[in-house]
């Protein structure tokens, strides 16, 4: 059966470019986001592995790691990572995962066959550190990710595991958040101690609790 929303992350062990990794040690206390690519030595996936280089620090403060997936083989990492390196002007700090023999894009339904027999889709999963599952995306190859969008949502997450709220449409941190519908009006009072506007009785707004 496939994978769904709050189930725990399937554990493994695996080849990376920064040496072997046990997938539930490796996610320890962090959040982590794992994301595969459909090859290497391809131009969707340099500007990807080269923009999430760059994201390194800003996935750091949220105590998140990433770490990547392809179905090529170690030494075609390496070598392409170099290529990364020099392409995009930085440099490649975090692990990518050698799944040649597809062990793991086949635990986490990484390939769609109808879309491509052989290679991995853009599946990115958000992992918490209780080790499930809390966001899955998928895009086709042709369309690079937006990982702006995937530190938009780690800031949701984070925030919606440690306060009774929920986040609005293109919500960014720092803006109103809506006040989960379990929570009375009178408990909202006492929650959330900034004050809360009604704007009908299940759209409540409040401003964001931890700041
Ligand atoms: C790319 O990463 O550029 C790519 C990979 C597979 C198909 C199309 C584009």
């Amino acid at each position: 059966m496939s994978l769904r929303l709050g189930d725990v992350a399937p554990d493994f062990t695996a080849q990376t470019t920064e040496g072997e990794i046990s997938f539930h040690n490796y996610i320890g206390d962090s959040w982590v986001v794992l994301f595969s690519h459909p090859a290497d030595y391809t131009p969707v996936c340099t500007t990807e592995l080269g923009t999430v280089a760059k994201y390194k620090a800003e996935f750091e403060k949220r105590n998140t790691k990433v770490i990547a997936l392809s179905v090529d083989g170690l030494e075609s990492h390496k070598g392409w990572i170099k290529d990364i390196n020099e392409t995009q002007n930085t440099t490649v700090n975090f692990p990518i995962i050698a799944d040649e023999d597809k062990k793991i894009a086949a635990l986490y339904d990484m390939i769609h066959p109808n879309a491509n027999e052989k290679f991995t889709v853009r599946s990115v999963f958000i992992i918490g550190p209780d080790k499930k599952i809390k966001l899955m995306i998928t895009y086709p190859a042709s369309t690079g990710r937006n990982f702006e969008e995937l530190l938009r949502v780690i800031d949701s997450l984070q925030l919606t595991a440690n306060y009774s709220v929920a986040t609005p449409a293109n919500w960014k941190a720092g803006e109103e958040v809506v006040i989960a519908p379990a929570i009375s009006n009178e408990e909202a009072v006492t929650k959330f101690p900034k004050g809360f506007k009604i704007v009908k009785p299940y759209l409540r707004l409040t401003p964001q609790p931890n700041l």
